[in-house]
């Protein structure tokens, strides 16, 4: 079964891309799929790029043409938990799409004609992703992430939790409009910019997800500075860190299994 594996910053997939044994490369919307091994798995690597559209058609690509039997999304959020703080990683549980609102035909947050709010990531892969990250986080951290980035953007004792994620087309930078999220979508802990969109698509296609992310900012005021800083120096290592192990573990449940149309 080949894994597809999404990015939706050029930093994160670059040092993936370094990783992989690669067969083939194939540019499609302007993106580039790569097919090859990462850690004795067939994998299929693309940087999807930011927002909901980029990430549903880059999901749908990689259904339709790559055939992958699930999907991997790596990337970095803004912290809506007040406990979360910059270089912890949230394994997603439910995606929600915080901007979605066609009422009055449908429930604010309802997607319409799904008769749901939010989806919910494959357990199996969601369960080895959280080992992946504290195997990462235990042994990994250390010597993966260089001693400077970590003292410079302050991350002290990161953790993993597992948790809902709240997805939409903003990128969230005032402490009013991170409130207004919490109270809009209290279960999410993070706010990110696809992880919604590539759910509803995987939901529809019966193709299994994962969702890990790190948390580059507090969403807040200033949030743009902190996250161009943590993508750069510290996300990229999070992200082969994780996913390596991942793939080493070969838990993904219907691993050879055939998948739904
Ligand atoms: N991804 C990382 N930080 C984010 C933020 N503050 N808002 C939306 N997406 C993000």
């Amino acid at each position: 079964m080949t894994i597809g594996i999404m990015t939706a910053m050029p930093e994160e997939a670059a040092l993936l891309a370094r990783e992989l044994a690669r067969e083939t490369e194939h540019v499609h919307g302007g993106r580039t799929y790569c097919t090859g091994t990462l850690a004795g798995r067939r994998v299929v690597l693309v940087f999807s790029r930011m927002g909901k559209v980029a990430a549903a058609a880059t999901a749908q690509h990689l259904i339709d043409v790559h055939r992958v039997g699930s999907i991997l999304f790596s990337g970095v959020a803004g912290a809506l938990r007040p406990d979360l703080r910059i270089g912890d990683i949230v394994v997603g549980d439910r995606l929600w799409q915080h901007d979605m609102d066609a009422s009055p035909l449908f429930a604010p947050l309802e997607i319409p004609l799904l008769k749901t709010s939010s989806f919910a990531t494959e357990d199996a892969i969601r369960n080895s992703l959280f080992s992946s990250a504290e195997a990462f986080l235990r042994e990994g951290f250390d010597t993966e992430v260089a001693s400077a980035a970590v003292a410079e953007l302050g991350i002290r004792d990161p953790k993993v939790i597992r948790g809902d994620i709240a997805s939409g087309d903003r990128f969230v930078s005032t402490h009013a409009e991170r409130d207004a999220l919490r109270a809009k979508v209290p279960s999410a802990v993070c706010v990110e910019m696809e992880g919604g969109a590539v759910a509803q698509v995987c939901f529809e296609h019966g193709i299994p997800l994962g969702v890990v992310r790190v948390i580059s900012d507090g969403a807040g005021d200033g949030a743009h500075v902190d996250f161009g800083k943590f993508v750069r120096d510290a996300a990229s290592r999070y992200g082969l860190g994780i996913i390596r192990r991942f793939l080493e573990r070969g838990t993904p449940a219907r691993d050879g299994a055939s998948r739904a149309s």
